[in-house]
């Protein structure tokens, strides 16, 4: 269907959540001389405010002489903010609005009906069953998931199921490309590939700081230098959100029943403290 390489030129993409990874997700395809138009779409904040940030995020890379003013503005141009009404025309959607099932489901319900029957439709899901998503749709969903900042980290897993089609994966890896990422093909299963293997180790650098082992700079250090990681556990639990570090591993607990991904009382704790790293000022660290 979108094998023809002048389609792939012409993709109009719509982004569907105005959040951190919405706003970047919409950023990175703005970047893309591939990609004709991006629509953001309505998230926790208004789609005004979403183009604002990624407006931002853009000035910041001018200021760093990282990016020339015209190119930014140019990418910024690209950007369309508005209802999602007048996303009726777009080939691709990826939807990066909260994690929850229900949320979701309601906005691709309202896809549905107003994007035509071609468009691609896709979920940034960190960890919710893409099949589960899906239930009641009638077109294929599929799995589209970048990590966080989105901008600068090269992967992206492309998550399938028995009955994806064929040309639906291979488009999803080919505009993965277009962007500048590396999309890896996995099959549908909880936590997918990298969660599967990061969020157990957040997990268990929280007990560790809970047991009283080291402290909060002590483990990361730990981890940096003695694993070579870019930064340690703990901070990244507060980059990615704690709050979804939680939910992640609730899913991947709920769909295994395996206790090694019960979630530390402390992090459940932090979560109804609203201490949810970055985003809200406080995590292991303050912000
Ligand atoms: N947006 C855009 N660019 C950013 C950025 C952001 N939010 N944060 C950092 N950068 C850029 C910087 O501008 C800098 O660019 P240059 O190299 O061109 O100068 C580069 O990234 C490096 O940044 P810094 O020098 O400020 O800091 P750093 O070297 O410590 O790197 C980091 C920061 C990229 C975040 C690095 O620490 C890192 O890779 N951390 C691990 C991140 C990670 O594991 N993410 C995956 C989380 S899991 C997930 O997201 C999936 C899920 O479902 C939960």
């Amino acid at each position: 269907m979108f094998d023809n390489r002048e389609e792939v030129r012409a993709v109009k993409v719509a982004v569907i959540g105005t959040g951190t990874l919405g706003t970047t997700i919409a950023q990175v395809f703005s970047q893309c001389d591939r990609i004709g138009r991006v629509y953001i779409c309505k998230g926790r904040q208004s789609s005004r405010e979403g183009k604002e940030i990624v407006a931002r995020a853009l000035d910041i890379l001018v200021d760093r002489k990282k990016m020339e003013r015209q190119a930014a503005d140019g990418y910024l141009e690209k950007i369309y903010d508005g209802d999602l009404d007048n996303a009726a025309d777009v080939d691709f959607v990826i939807e990066a609005v909260a994690e929850d099932l229900d949320i979701k489901r309601m906005v691709f319900k309202g896809l549905e009906s107003i994007c035509k029957k071609e468009c691609i439709f896709a979920t940034n899901t960190s960890s919710l069953p893409i099949k589960e998503i899906a239930d009641g749709m009638k077109r294929p969903l599929i799995g589209m998931h970048f990590f966080n900042p989105a901008p600068v980290m090269k992967l992206v897993e492309v998550i399938i199921s028995a009955t994806t089609p064929p040309g639906i994966t291979e488009f999803v890896v080919s505009i993965a490309k277009d962007i500048g990422k590396t999309p890896i093909v996995v099959k549908e299963a909880p936590g997918f590939v990298v969660n599967r293997v990061l969020i157990p180790m957040i997990n268990e650098a929280i007990s560790i700081y809970a047991e009283g082992i080291a402290s909060v700079e002590d483990i990361d250090i730990a981890m940096k230098l003695g694993a070579n990681q870019p930064m340690g556990p703990l901070a990244l639990g507060d980059l990615i959100g704690l709050d979804v570090v939680l939910a992640i591993l609730n899913v991947m607990l709920r769909e295994t029943g395996d206790n090694r991904y019960l979630p530390q009382p402390m992090l459940k704790k932090m979560v109804r403290e609203r201490k949810l790293g970055r985003k809200t000022g406080e995590g292991f660290y303050k912000y």
